[in-house]
């Protein structure tokens, strides 16, 4: 189903305006990395085509098996996981899932997570120039590797990972970022300095499950990363904060589960929303929410998703005072094109 085969108000997005190419969705709503696997174990569950995007489970440079179980375990209003990050690696995705992209009814962003500037860079240029794949969302912020350095949680780690993911591919990336820490801002706009061209609020926040009889850490993983509804006023919150600093799209990520809780993040200045733990609850929260967007554009009489979130952003940062008030900290200025990689040899093989 394309848009255009759809009556009533636009839901297409363009997720990254400074990029040559962009990144146009035909609609706001993507499910999130790692809770709809590689885009095929939904293809007969979810209408994909109604979608804006799948983003894959993250890729690693090699394969890996995952943490120790159990990796999840419910918690009041949201769960805990510890998954580690299981996946067959950059050569196993591209030779067992870009096939599988190529013929998915919706267009592919795939998540990376590398261990180091050149690991990053090289890992993004294995994902240039597959069909169907439109972006790149590089995984700054995963809660549950043991002994891999945190790539969000100070803005020189993040610029200059982002800068490596940028120089590797020219597709546009986005940076999905940490809630763990004091400050949101610094770390986006050092994201958007070393060249995403949007960015994804917020990755699950760090706790804990003990087991009362053991005594022990619930999770095989130890902690684990919490996500659900429980997190969804801390991720709006990241997402108004964020979106007032920055230039670049922001995407809205924490506890998404109905079309209520998707426009709270539209009216908080972001420009999509992915969908993450209530499609386990039922697979197709997503689609639901597109329709309901619709459905919501057209009460209003309002054209566009476009039209509404333009209107929320820019509230919000009037709300905010001039752009020197809004800008805490040094950075650079969007507009200028972003910069992309020119790599062009895939390295994965
Ligand atoms: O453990 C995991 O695979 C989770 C990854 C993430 O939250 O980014």
């Amino acid at each position: 189903m394309t848009d255009a085969a759809v009556s009533g108000p636009s839901l297409a997005v363009d997720l990254a305006p400074g990029h040559p190419r962009g990144l146009r969705l035909r609609a706001p709503v993507l499910m999130a990395s790692g809770t709809c696997g590689f885009g095929d174990e939904y293809r007969d569950i979810v209408n994909l085509a109604a979608l804006g995007a799948i983003v894959t489970k993250t890729v690693t440079p090699e394969p890996r098996e995952g943490n120790p179980t159990p990796r999840t375990v419910e918690t009041p209003a949201g769960m805990l996981n510890s998954i580690g990050l299981p996946n067959p690696g950059a050569a196993g995705a591209v030779r067992q899932k870009a096939p599988i992209w190529a013929e998915l009814p919706c267009p592919v962003i795939v998540s990376i997570a590398a261990h180091d500037d050149g690991g990053w860079t090289r890992l993004a240029a294995c994902f240039e120039g597959l069909p169907n794949v439109v972006g790149i969302e590089a995984n700054l912020s995963c809660p549950n590797v043991s002994g891999r350095p945190s790539f969000s949680t100070d803005p020189a780690t993040t610029e200059a990972t982002v800068r490596a993911v940028c120089a590797g591919v020219s597709l546009p990336v986005i940076a999905k970022l940490s809630p763990n820490v004091t400050d949101l801002r610094p770390i986006a706009r050092a994201a958007e300095a070393g060249g995403a061209h949007a960015l994804s609020l917020i990755n699950t926040l760090l706790g804990m499950v003990i087991d009362p009889v053991t005594a022990r850490p619930f999770l095989g993983g130890g902690g684990g990363g919490l996500s659900g509804p429980a997190i969804r006023p801390i991720a709006v919150r990241c997402v108004y904060d964020v979106a007032r600093v920055v230039d670049i799209p922001v995407i809205g990520i924490g506890g998404i589960a109905s079309t209520d809780d998707a426009l709270q993040f539209f009216h908080a200045g972001a420009s999509a929303v992915q969908v993450g733990t209530a499609t386990f609850r039922e697979p197709r929260t997503a689609e639901r929410i597109v329709d309901g967007l619709r459905r919501r554009l057209t009460a209003r009489a309002l054209p566009s998703i476009h039209a509404l979130t333009t209107h929320a952003l820019s509230s919000i940062r009037a709300r905010a005072g001039p752009p020197a008030a809004r800008r805490p900290a040094g950075g650079r200025r969007n507009g200028a094109p972003r910069p992309c990689g020119t790599v062009s040899t895939p390295r994965c093989t």
